[in-house]
């Protein structure tokens, strides 16, 4: 995972939406296994994803699979609190006081002694930067957290966390969580070119099929079982779902027929292609989902420079890169 010594695999599977609110333990635990039989070694999970129940129910699977606990990594994320409407000031943002309880709390939820990464999971204006530098290095010299990152935050913020580290000598942030799809390219490939090329650092990518809409599931509707259709998600179906969106997707499931493979792994394998990509977190309600997604990684030897140059063109979100 960018310059520290650890090894994520390059698909990961994370719980934001299903876990407790499309799907149940039973499920969870057979996605977990499949994932972790495939090779997945790294499992994505936050305070805010169903209010703490994702936790819980990723901490039952986890304690019933008895896996090796070297075997996998595990990670949290801090920042939007547990309680949602009913946050409280202190139980949101990177405080040393949320922060440290918010650890605390995942902890116990996920049922571990310690978690393997720990994202602050957006940046927080109300927060000095030394604060929230020298409470993850605190979290980290006592065992709590073995990684700390970001998720979201400006090449900006990024960098000024690495010059407090640099100056405090302190553990620097080592990964970022951001969104990587073929609809949203520009923080990936521009925005953190420089972080990449100077200082280093891992992505867990995450939403590599844009909530489905990259699976071409969505291009005669919204069917009744899914993302889209679920009650409180009207602001992500309005994000995603919109002709000229839906047209280019429709393309790319013909460009994927073309070269024998699914829309969805296309999609994914299209994103772990990118050399700055540790790991695609991959998101599931259905074990044939899964499966056909895991298929990512026979398709990566197909995305050839001309199928990568046709992908572009279908889509026309390339960012332009600055000319020297
Ligand atoms: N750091 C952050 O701010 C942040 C934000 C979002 C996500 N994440 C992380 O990234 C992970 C993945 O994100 P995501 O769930 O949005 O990923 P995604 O791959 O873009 O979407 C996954 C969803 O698409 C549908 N789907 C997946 N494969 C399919 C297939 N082969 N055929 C048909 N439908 C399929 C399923 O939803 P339905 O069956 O319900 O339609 C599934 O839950 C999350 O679990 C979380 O760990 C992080």
């Amino acid at each position: 995972m960018g310059k520290t010594g650890l090894q994520l695999s390059v698909l990961s599977f994370g719980s934001w939406v299903t876990f407790h609110k499309q799907i149940n333990d039973a499920l969870s635990d057979e996605l977990m296994g499949l994932a972790y039989d495939n090779g997945i070694n790294f499992f994505d999970n936050a305070e805010a994803y169903a209010n703490g129940e994702s936790e819980k129910m990723m901490g039952r699977v986890l304690k019933a699979k008895s896996w090796d606990r070297t075997s996998y990594a595990v990670s949290s994320k801090v920042f939007f609190g547990w309680r949602g409407k009913e946050n409280k000031p202190n139980q949101t943002g990177l405080s040393r006081k949320h922060i440290t309880e918010a650890c605390h709390e995942a902890l116990q939820r996920l049922q571990t002694d310690y978690l393997d990464l720990y994202f602050c999971h957006r940046p927080d204006k109300a927060t000095p930067i030394e604060e929230v530098v020298w409470t993850m290095n605190i979290l980290l010299q006592q065992g709590k957290i073995l990684y700390w990152g970001t998720s979201e935050w400006s090449a900006a913020e990024i960098m000024e966390a690495h010059r407090v580290a640099a100056d405090l000598r302190l553990i620097p942030p080592a990964v970022e969580q951001p969104q990587y799809n073929l609809f949203e390219r520009t923080k990936m490939e521009k925005d953190y070119a420089d972080i990449f090329r100077t200082v280093g650092m891992g992505t867990t990518i995450w939403s590599p099929l844009a909530s489905g809409l990259l699976t071409g599931k969505y291009n005669n509707g919204i069917p009744e079982d899914s993302r889209f259709a679920l009650e409180g998600f009207d602001w992500l179906k309005d994000r995603w779902i919109a002709n000229e969106k839906l047209g280019r997707v429709k393309k790319l499931t013909d460009c994927a027929g073309e070269l024998g493979a699914s829309a969805s792994a296309l999609a994914i394998a299209w994103t772990i292609r990118n050399p700055n990509v540790t790991t695609a977190i991959l998101g599931a309600t259905k074990k044939e989902q899964l499966t056909q997604n895991l298929e990512a990684l026979q398709v990566l030897p197909k995305l050839t420079p001309e199928a990568m140059e046709k992908i572009d063109a279908i889509m026309g979100t390339k960012p332009k890169l600055p000319e020297f």
